[in-house]
Parts: C-alpha cells; structure tokens; sequence
C-alpha cells in the first residue's frame, strides 16, 4: 500500500487520537510503538541529507522517508516485522530493528559528506522460505523521471515505462540483458544501488519498483542464509550524484581501449558473410574495405574457424595459412580479430570429453554440464568454467596458442550471460554472487588480452578498459531491439558506468527475414557517428555510390571527432564522467531535456539529434541551454528550444556545438 505524505500525516493525527487510550497497551506489547515515537531518524551531520524511519500505524510495517532540503522518496520495507515484538537499538550511526526470531536489518550512515549522502540498509534472512520485498513508488505522476536499470531489447529511457513480473536480475540472452548493474536513481536526484550479493528479483508497473530478495533459482538455493542490501543516497544535482556513485561504488574504467578502434572504424565479417567464413572471404573484404577508400582499425572473423566449435583449432580446410592471411592484413594496417566462444560441442571431440573430464565444464547440482547455445543442439555442448582460476588460465593459453601460432592480435569474446550453462550451477567461490559471477570471471579474463577488446556484457566490470558492445541489433527501424534503441541503449550503458560502448553493426545484423535498406544503413550510421566507435559488416557498397560517399562522410566526421572522443575517455577515468551523456547532463532543471530520447552528448560539446524514422527528412530537434552553432552550416541557435522541423535529407545529420563562451 503507497499512502502519500500528506495523507500519513493525517493519518498519523488520527491514529494518536484513537490510539490514545489504548497506547499504554500497545506500547507494553510494541516496543517504540506508542504515539509519536515511532519515528526514529537517521541524521547526517555534514548534509541537510536525513532519512526517518517510521513505522506505519496501518500495518505496523516500516517505511524509510528519505530527505534532501525536502522530502525525496518513499521507501517501504517489506519484511515481517508487522505484528511481531520489535526491539529498536540506537547504534553509534544509525539503528538496528530486529524481532525475536532473529529478522534483523540495519540503518548506517555509510557516506557523509558535504556534497554526497548514502545510507546502507543491511538486512540478513536466516531463513531460507523467507520473501523480503521493498517498494519503491515511481512518483510518475509527479513527473518525476528515472534512469538505470537493465539492458533490455525494447530498452526505455527514463525507464519508469518498464514492465516486471518476478524478473530475475541477473546477466542473459534473453531480452538482451547483458548489462545488469543494480542501479536506479530519479530526477530528484534519490539514488538506490543494490548489492551483487542479494538474489534480486524485480516487479515493476508504472506506479511502483519492487525488489524482492527470495532464495530461489537461478541463485544459490543450498544454504540458509542470505542478505538484501542496498545503498539509498542524494546529492545537490542528480548530475553530482551520479558521478559520486560512479566513483564511490559503480566504479569507473582505470584504462583506455586503444585509440585506433576509436578513430577508424571496426569492420566485422558476420553480416557480410555468416557463418562460414574462410581465407578468401576474408581477403575479399579486406581488399573491398581499400577498394572504396575506407580507413580502418579492427578487422574481425567471425563465427566458424574452427574445425568444430570449440576446438580453438582453425580449420584448415577453410584456412590454409592463417599465419599468412594475418601477415598479409597486418601489412595493410588491419588490426586482426577472431571471434571466440565459452562454448564446446559434444561433437567436437576430444576436446569436449577432456574438458569434461577435467571438470572445467560449468556443472549443474544434479551432475548434467549439458546446455545449449546458437551453435549447438538442444543438451549439445558444454560451457567453460571461467570461475575457476584454472580454468581462466588453461582458456588464456589456448587463445595464447592461436596468437602465437597464426599471427592473432586480438579476440571478439562472445557471450558470457548467465543464460548459457545449466541451471543451478555448483560454483566453488562467491556463492551469493551465483551465477553471475561467471559474467565477471568471463570479462576479467578477457581483458588480459589488451586494449583493442570487444565483449558485450559485464558484472561491476566498468573498471576494465574493453569495449563493451550493444548486444545484437534486428535490422529495423522500431524501439523494439530496433535503431530506435540505439540510444536508449548508449544512455543506459553510460548512467551504468559502461562508457566505452561499442553500438553494434551499422544497420543491423539482417536475422530472419529483416533486410538493411539503404535508408536504414544511412541513417543508423548517422546515429552511430558520435558514439565511441564504429562497426560495420554489411558493406556500403553493396548499395550505390552515393551510400559509399555518404558513409566515407560521416566516418570522416567520426574520426575528426576522435580526439574528443578520447579525451572525454579520459574524463571518464579520472573523474567518472559519462562519454555519452542525456542531454539533461547540461541542465537538469528542465523538464523537457529530461525525457528526450532521441537525442545524446558527446561530452558536454556536441549534441545529436539523428534522423530515426523511416521515411523522413525532417525533424524536431531539442537543444537545451546555451547556445548551440549548428555542425552543417555554423547557424546559431538559443538554447532552452525546440527547433521544429529541421531539415535533414538522407545526408545530412543534424548535430551541433555547444559555444564555450555563450552566456
Ligand atoms: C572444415 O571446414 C570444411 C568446410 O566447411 C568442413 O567440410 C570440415 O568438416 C571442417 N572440419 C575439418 C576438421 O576440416
Ligand atoms: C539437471 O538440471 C538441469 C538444469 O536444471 C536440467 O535441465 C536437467 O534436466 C537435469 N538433469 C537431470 C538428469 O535431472
């Protein structure tokens, strides 16, 4: 039940008259239920940051009030203490309420600064049927706006439009939930970050966010005991606050990628040439990409090298000399790349029964390692154990064998979602971060590799310095995993503190019946252009000259936009910035810049505003305070305005610069 403040008050009043006589009874049975004193608040010192936690007279269940100057965010805790006898501790910075039968969760102080304040909330279940859920209202009515959360097909943004029954948060295929970080915040600047440790599931509707902490599948299920733990906190600005958290808890990357992947685009052979892939096709794509005048950074083979999928072995069938392939590409400046998986086949033998043997396959409690992936039949194949370090290490030498041996330089490594070994894993370490922490273990080793690295998921791994790539894209225009997702999907990537975002192959990856127009491809690569990097794989010039010219353009206009690419990659690592912010990062107070979806920063210089819509050649464009000189024709615009009706033809993309000195 969500009552709203003013009504608390109320019936707070009435409950002291009712309650009056009969309060002495109560509080004998109540500990701190009597009258007003079922209030107790945690004061910060350095902020006027407080949080009051007040037990409701209608269900005897808690509620956190959360307050910056004024008062933020509801937070209602769902554990059972209603109708039990409490015990209420003061504790040198916070308190602890627990029951008789050993429930217990703790308020603390954790930071208190000046310009930043979080609380911990602490909660350990020892019993193992126990459900705890807290809410959280969205306050939409109020039009209050959220960010954060999951990565997801239809990806929303502000995200307070999604819909959750009992979801499971954890890393998978599935609804391309690949990035999970536990981390929602609101426009009144209120933060919560849930801990990797709580087997979180999420509900959500429009008027409310629930998080339930339940020892169920696919979390570790074979002890007792386990914790629901978030932060709640505040800052000035939203803005302030989010990079507090980057740099306090979400962490921010320590390294770059190489600047070469950002400068020139990536060139991929999956949609150009599928699955089997060989020597000659790769040649052809490479002397196809000189031909029409590209430049280039990273040439990737995709998919089927091996001789049977996980070997780690190339089929020579299919590539004579690879050695002498890598040497030819290197010679033309191509970076080269090969497409790895976590995966063995049944069929791919010995490898299969030596790694089954040797226990590096992910095993379920009952005995089974067989899973399924996109190359394998249904109980097929078998996914490698990355959360043993021996595991790690004999998979590193492997990939080492192809470098050394073939002239590799570097590997795409797909996959690494939860989604793709058995359920109810056994895991020897970190069991409460079952069974995402395969995710983690994954992407660590991963990036051992170096900086030119493309992966496309990630646990609490914003601290690495890969590329982190936008899970596969269908070849269309709609929100639905479409190119009205792409920035959606760079939004949630960057507020995550995964700035490094790699959007994925320019018009889409073509699966079932989608084709890439040449309208799609144009203008998904305009949308791309001030993202941190490019990829293609469906190639221009399988369209006409004017595609070619048009996509030499805007790669050009990439590249001349690399260094502040790469600079603002260093903002990231020294000051946990975003790359690619909202448009809102330049004025959070206005209403509009909070909901636009399809426009984002570069930095805090440039603002994009691609053409997303089949058919059109003509936007509405938002450009929020300052004033904003126009990239096309130098026009200067006043900021705080929509700017109907912009005109962009199928070569044009509007995008403008921030002047520095507006005022
Ligand atoms: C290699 O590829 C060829 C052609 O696709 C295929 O016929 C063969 O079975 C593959 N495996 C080996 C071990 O050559
Ligand atoms: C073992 O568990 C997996 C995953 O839950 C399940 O798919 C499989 O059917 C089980 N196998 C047996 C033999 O019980």
């Amino acid at each position: 039940m969500y009552i709203d403040p003013a009504n608390k008050l109320f019936l707070s009043a009435f409950f002291v008259i009712i309650l009056g006589t009969i309060g002495f009874f109560i509080a004998s049975i109540f500990l701190d239920f009597k009258g007003d004193e079922d209030i107790q608040t945690v004061n910060f010192k350095n902020s006027d940051f407080h949080v009051n936690i007040k037990r409701l007279k209608s269900d005897k269940s808690y509620v956190l009030q959360v307050h910056r100057d004024k008062w933020l965010q509801d937070i209602y805790i769902g554990n059972d203490f209603g109708d039990k006898k409490i015990q209420v501790v003061e504790l040198e910075n916070g308190y602890k309420i627990s029951t008789r039968d050993s429930s217990e969760i703790t308020f603390t102080l954790d930071v208190d600064n000046e310009d930043f304040s979080s609380l911990y909330v602490k909660r350990r279940i020892t019993k193992k049927e126990l459900i705890v859920q807290d809410c959280l209202p969205l306050y939409t009515n109020e039009n209050v706006n959220w960010y954060g959360g999951p990565e997801q097909m239809d990806q929303r943004y502000p995200i307070q439009s999604f819909e959750f029954t009992d979801y499971a948060y954890i890393t998978k295929e599935l609804h391309s939930a690949a990035i999970m970080e536990r981390y929602w915040f609101s426009s009144r600047a209120f933060f919560i970050l849930i801990d990797y440790e709580t087997p979180l599931f999420l509900d959500q509707d429009g008027e409310h966010i629930c998080f339930t902490a339940k020892k169920q599948l696919p979390y570790y299920t074979h002890n007792n005991v386990f914790e629901f733990n978030y932060r709640i906190g505040s800052a000035k600005t939203m803005k302030e606050m989010h990079v507090n958290v980057i740099n306090k808890f979400l962490g921010k990357p320590k390294s770059l990628p190489d600047s070469r992947l950002i400068k020139y685009p990536i060139f991929n052979t999956w949609v150009e040439y599928g699955r089997e892939i060989n020597e000659e096709k790769v040649l052809d794509y490479a002397q196809k990409i000189i031909d029409n005048g590209f430049k280039y950074s990273l040439l990737d083979i995709d998919d089927f090298w091996e001789d049977c999928y996980g070997s780690t072995i190339v089929n020579t069938t299919n590539f004579g000399n690879l050695k002498a392939l890598t040497s030819r590409l290197k010679a033309e400046g191509f970076i080269v790349g090969m497409w790895v998986h976590p995966f063995i086949n049944k069929n791919c033998e010995p490898y299969y029964s030596e790694a089954k043997a040797n226990g590096y396959l992910v095993e379920s409690h009952n005995g089974s390692t067989d899973t399924q992936w996109w190359n394998s039949g249904t109980s097929q194949a078998g996914h490698v154990n990355f959360a043993k370090p021996a595991v790690q290490s004999w998979f590193r030498k492997k990939l080492e064998a192809i470098q050394n041996e073939h002239g590799i330089d570097i590997f795409k490594f797909d996959a690494g979602e939860t989604s793709w070994f058995p359920a109810d894993p056994v895991f020897e370490y970190d069991l409460d971060l079952t069974p995402s922490q395969i995710t983690r273990s994954f992407v660590k080793m991963a990036a051992d590799f170096g900086d030119k690295l493309e992966i496309r998921t990630g646990w609490g791994t914003q601290y690495l310095h890969v590329l982190v790539r936008m899970l596969d894209f269908d070849s269309r225009w709609t929100a639905n995993n479409g190119l009205k997702s792409l920035i959606p999907t760079l939004l949630q990537f960057n507020l995550n503190g995964y700035v490094f975002v790699l959007p994925d192959m320019i018009g889409g990856n073509q699966y079932g019946n989608d084709v890439i127009t040449k309208e799609l491809f144009i203008r998904w690569l305009q949308a791309s252009t001030f993202m941190p990097a490019l990829q293609f794989s469906h190639a221009p010039w399988h369209f006409d000259d004017e595609t070619i010219a048009i996509s030499r353009k805007f790669t050009e206009l990439h590249e001349q936009y690399s260094d502040y690419i790469l600079e603002r990659f260093n903002l990231a690592v020294t000051d946990g910035q975003p790359v690619n912010p909202p448009i809102w990062w330049l004025d959070e107070t206005d209403e509009k810049a909070l909901t636009i979806a399809d426009e984002y920063l570069l930095g805090d210089k440039i603002l994009v505003a691609p053409v997303i819509e089949q058919g059109k050649t003509s936007r509405d464009v938002y450009l929020p305070i300052g004033k904003w000189r126009d990239g096309n024709d130098d026009q200067i615009y006043e900021g705080g305005k929509l700017i109907e009706n912009y005109q962009a033809p199928l070569d044009k993309l509007p995008w403008f610069i921030r002047e520095e000195d507006a005022n």
